[in-house]
């Protein structure tokens, strides 16, 4: 490498240093309150909806196979599923129960359910490893 290339290297990764910190989100203890409290609200909504009978059409709740989101294993998707035929979301298997145990009607993927199901199995679930694809 020459002298050239170098300086326009090293240059480069300095450029880099000095922008990025600036570019990085910036946030304060009032930002981390307001998020905290808006993710909880999403979380207290699913854990509504996995303890009622709204999603249901015979009285059946997610909580009475799965009390406190268990075995829901969240941390294993994408997988396959046999169920399904293939690999699969969680919102997937989400919306398998609900049409199978709930006799229900599946949910739309980006509907504000949907996130609250997912935010409410994630939070039950939390500090478990990753584990994508195991059964
Ligand atoms: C009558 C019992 C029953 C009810 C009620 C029920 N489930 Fe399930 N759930 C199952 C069974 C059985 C499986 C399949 C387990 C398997 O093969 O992995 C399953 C699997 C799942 C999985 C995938 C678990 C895994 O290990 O990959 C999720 C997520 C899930 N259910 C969510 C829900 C949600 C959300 C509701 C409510 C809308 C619900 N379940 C209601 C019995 C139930």
């Amino acid at each position: 490498m020459n002298v050239v290339k170098l300086t326009a290297l090293i240059l480069g990764l300095l450029l880099c240093g000095a922008v990025l910190p600036a570019l990085a989100d910036e946030f304060t203890e009032a930002d981390l309150k307001r998020w905290e409290g808006e993710y909880q609200s999403v979380v207290e909504k699913g854990r509504a909806l996995w303890v009622g009978t709204e999603l249901s059409s015979n009285g059946v709740a997610c909580a009475q196979c799965h009390p406190n989101a268990a075995n829901t294993h969240p941390e294993t998707y994408p997988k396959f599923q046999k169920q399904i035929g293939k690999v699969a979301e969680l919102r997937h298997m989400i919306n398998w129960c609900i049409r199978n145990p709930l006799e229900g009607a599946d949910l739309d993927f980006d509907s504000a359910e949907m996130l609250a199901l997912e935010a409410y199995i994630a939070w039950e679930r939390r500090n478990v490893p990753l584990a994508p694809g195991k059964h």
